[in-house]
C-alpha cells in the first residue's frame, strides 16, 4: 500500500510522514512537496506537487493508494481551486481514499469565518468525490504559542479578546498519531472527526506555561476591537485581522468542541499540560 502526503516539506505534513514510516516502513509513504528539496530529510520518496498545478499531482499520484490532503496556505477562494487539483488528480489516478486536513472554527460570524468557509468547502468536494474518504477537523496548534513565549516574558503577559473562552488546543505530533490511523484503517471512511485535546481557557493555558517554563505570566482579556486594531498594527491587515479572528471564535466558544480524537487515534489526546512539557523538552535538548 502506498500512501502519499501533500506539502510533506511543512511541519504538519512531516509529522504525518514519520508517524507512517513508523507504521508501514519508508518504502510505502511518498513525500509531495512544492519545494521537494525541503523534503528530503524525511528519508523516503520524494515527489513534486505545488497546488497550482493539476498536472504535478497528475504525476505525484501515479500508483498510489491513499493520500493526506494537508489544507494549503494562501488566500481561502485560491485554497479551493488549489484543493481541487489535488482531488481531482486523485480521481484521474484512481488513487482509492483521500484524507483532508481541515479546522474546526465557525464558518459566518469571525474575520477568520472565509478560512473556515473555503475548508468547509474542500470537505464538501472530498466527500463528493467518489473516493473513500475522511476528515480530521484540527483543533488550534499548541506550538505557535509557545514560540511566541519571548515576546510572553518580555510583556508579562498572555493578551488577547479569547476572555474566558475555552479552546481544544492540538500539536501537529498529535495530528500525526490520529491522521496515520485515519489513513490505514477503512473503518474510519465517511467520518468528520474533531482532533482536538482537552479545552482550556487562556487563563489555564498561562497557568500550565508557568508551571513549564517558571515564568510569571498573567492572562490580560481585551475586547475584540482593540485587539483587532493591536494585532493588524503589529502584523499588517490580512494576518492580523485573521489572528484575532481565531481569538473572537475561542471567546464565542467555537473551538470548545467534543473530541473525536480517541476515536481516530485509538488513544486518548496527550493533556495540554503534557504537550507544553513535550514541546519544553524538545527545544531544550536541541
Ligand atoms: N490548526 C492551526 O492552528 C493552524 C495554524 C496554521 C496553519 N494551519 C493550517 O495547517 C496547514 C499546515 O500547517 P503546517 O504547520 O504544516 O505549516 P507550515 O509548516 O508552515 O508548512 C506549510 C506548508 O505548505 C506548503 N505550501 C504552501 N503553498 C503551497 C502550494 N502552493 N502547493 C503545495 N504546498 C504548499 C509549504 O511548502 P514549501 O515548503 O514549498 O513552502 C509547506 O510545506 C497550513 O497549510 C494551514 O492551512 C493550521
Amino acid at each position: 500500500m502506498k500512501i502519499a502526503v501533500t506539502s510533506a516539506s511543512g511541519q504538519l505534513g512531516a509529522a504525518i510522514v514519520k508517524t507512517l514510516i513508523t507504521e508501514i516502513g519508508k518504502d510505502n509513504v511518498i513525500a509531495i512537496a512544492r519545494t521537494p528539496e525541503k523534503a528530503k530529510h524525511l528519508g523516503v520518496e520524494v515527489r513534486k506537487g505545488d497546488y497550482n498545478s493539476r498536472e504535478d499531482f497528475n504525476i505525484a499520484l501515479k500508483g498510489v493508494d491513499a493520500v493526506l490532503l494537508v489544507s494549503g496556505m494562501d488566500e481561502p477562494q485560491k485554497r479551493i481551486q488549489q484543493h481541487r487539483n489535488v482531488i481531482e488528480a486523485a480521481t484521474y489516478n484512481s488513487v482509492q481514499k483521500i484524507v483532508y486536513t481541515s479546522i474546526v472554527g465557525d464558518d459566518i460570524n469571525t474575520a477568520f469565518s472565509p478560512i473556515v468557509q473555503s475548508n468547509r468547502q474542500t470537505e464538501e468536494d472530498v466527500s463528493t468525490s467518489g473516493l473513500d474518504w475522511v476528515i480530521g477537523r484540527n483543533g488550534i496548534y499548541i506550538e505557535p504559542d509557545l514560540e511566541y513565549l519571548g515576546t510572553y516574558i518580555k510583556e508579562g503577559e498572555i493578551r488577547n479578546c479569547a476572555n474566558e473562552g475555552k479552546c481544544g488546543y492540538t500539536s501537529r505530533e498529535e495530528l500525526g498519531v490520529a491522521y496515520a490511523q485515519m489513513l490505514l484503517s477503512d473503518k474510519h471512511n465517511g467520518n468528520t472527526y474533531n482532533l482536538v485535546g482537552e479545552a482550556i481557557t487562556q487563563t489555564q493555558l498561562a497557568t500550565y506555561i508557568n508551571q513549564v517554563f517558571g515564568t510569571n505570566l498573567k492572562y490580560v482579556a481585551v475586547s475584540v476591537d482593540e485587539y483587532k486594531k493591536e494585532r493588524q498594527a503589529a502584523l499588517g491587515d490580512f494576518i492580523g485581522t485573521v489572528i484575532a479572528g481565531i481569538y473572537e471564535g475561542i471567546k464565542s466558544g467555537v473551538n470548545n468542541v467534543p473530541s473525536d480524537y480517541k476515536k481516530a487515534a485509538g488513544r486518548s489526546h496527550i493533556s495540554p499540560l503534557q504537550m507544553i512539557q513535550d514541546y519544553q523538552l524538545k527545544h531544550s535538548t536541541k
